[in-house]
């Protein structure tokens, strides 16, 4: 396994990248989009393709570079489906999977530091976001933060994993790198309470000033969407209620570009294909699937995903390969849903 714990010192932050392999697909956990770059340069190294970037929570400490690796590497956003950010790629819940080429994380939905905060654990080890840091908990004043609720997602949750898992929190401020469960059990000074109440009271009496950047980052990491109105000037965008006309058409071919879960979870267009977005560049260049399926039948191509970003960089992808009457479904599965359309599941 490849694993890196990088380092942003103006916020504190923590950025994880993960692979299962050298020149295999790549993930990448709460990056700051100042040190973007740097992930870019360190992916390059590492032959990596970056796939996914994912947020533990919303951060009020620094802006994400969720939509900055987006922009550059196409990778797939990822956050919890109780992040009020207007658009991400993906939305996980509590035992969904986080999966990219030979690794698959368990999401725990953690709230208590924000309402929006989820963990995610492998076999060994577990990134814990702001709900556990190492002889820490993150603060639970704002951002919808409930101390209640997180006791409950520390002792009732990640207390619950096996003593010898690492923890890799989003932050520290004291040059800490990781710790276990059982380190933190015993000698975390905010865990060595002998109730909730007594947790409750002890976070409410924290008093710390609000984060330097809040003001700023806040706002900006609620906005990371994908500019969907640039494709839909182009053209390229099907509204959601209109795209329902579309099926059955033999003229159209619906294709469906999220993971098996996400399919299996939400449902399907009906008569649509699955061609899965790790896969798009191999399918829409000359010869590949989806260029074959355009140029022999004649068919106008609609992509879709969850919320239209995937199935937005796809038509582009599409749109480069020639694919001139390619089109997508703008916002995706969530907007289908609203326009009521019909549901294969
Ligand atoms: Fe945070």
């Amino acid at each position: 396994m490849i694993f890196r714990q990088l380092f942003d010192a103006v916020s504190g932050t923590y950025t994880y990248l993960l692979a299962s392999r050298r020149g295999g697909e790549a993930l990448i956990i709460d990056p700051v989009l100042e040190k973007v770059d740097r992930y870019i340069q360190l992916v390059n190294e590492l032959e990596l393709k970056l796939v996914k970037a994912v947020d533990s929570h919303l951060h009020a400490d620094h802006i994400t570079g969720l939509g900055a690796l987006r922009d550059r590497t196409q990778c797939v956003t990822v956050m919890g489906e109780r992040s009020k950010v207007d658009v991400v790629s993906m939305r996980l819940a509590e035992g969904d999977k986080l999966t990219i080429e030979g690794m698959a994380l368990d999401v725990l939905y953690t709230p208590g530091h924000t309402d929006d905060s989820y963990c995610f654990t492998m076999a060994d080890r577990v990134f814990t976001g702001d709900t556990l840091l190492i002889r820490g908990t993150g603060r639970t004043d704002f951002q919808n933060g409930d101390p209640r609720a997180q006791f409950d997602s520390i002792f009732n949750k990640l207390l619950r994993l096996p003593d010898e898992t690492m923890i890799f929190p989003a932050h520290d401020y004291k040059g800490e790198t990781v710790s276990t469960i059982g380190e933190e059990r015993a000698f975390n000074p905010r865990l060595q309470v002998k109730s909730v109440d007594e947790y409750v009271a002890l976070m409410n009496s924290l008093d710390l000033p609000n984060p330097k950047m809040m003001d700023v980052a806040v706002p900006a990491n609620m906005r990371v969407g994908l500019a969907q109105e640039e494709i839909a000037r182009r053209g390229w965008a099907i509204k959601a209620d209109e795209a329902v006309t579309l099926i059955g058409r033999p003229d159209v071919v619906l294709i469906d570009l999220r993971e098996p879960r996400e399919r299996a979870k939400h449902g399907v267009i009906p008569g649509s294909l699955h061609a899965p977005y790790p896969d798009l560049a191999v399918n829409v260049r000359s010869g590949g699937m989806l260029n074959e399926l355009a140029r022999a039948t004649g068919k106008r191509i609609v992509f879709y995903c969850a919320f239209g970003e995937r199935s937005a960089m796809a038509v582009q992808a599409a749109q480069e390969a020639g694919l001139a009457s390619a089109r997508h479904i703008q916002g995706g599965m969530d907007a289908w849903t609203k326009a009521g359309g019909p549901l294969v599941l």
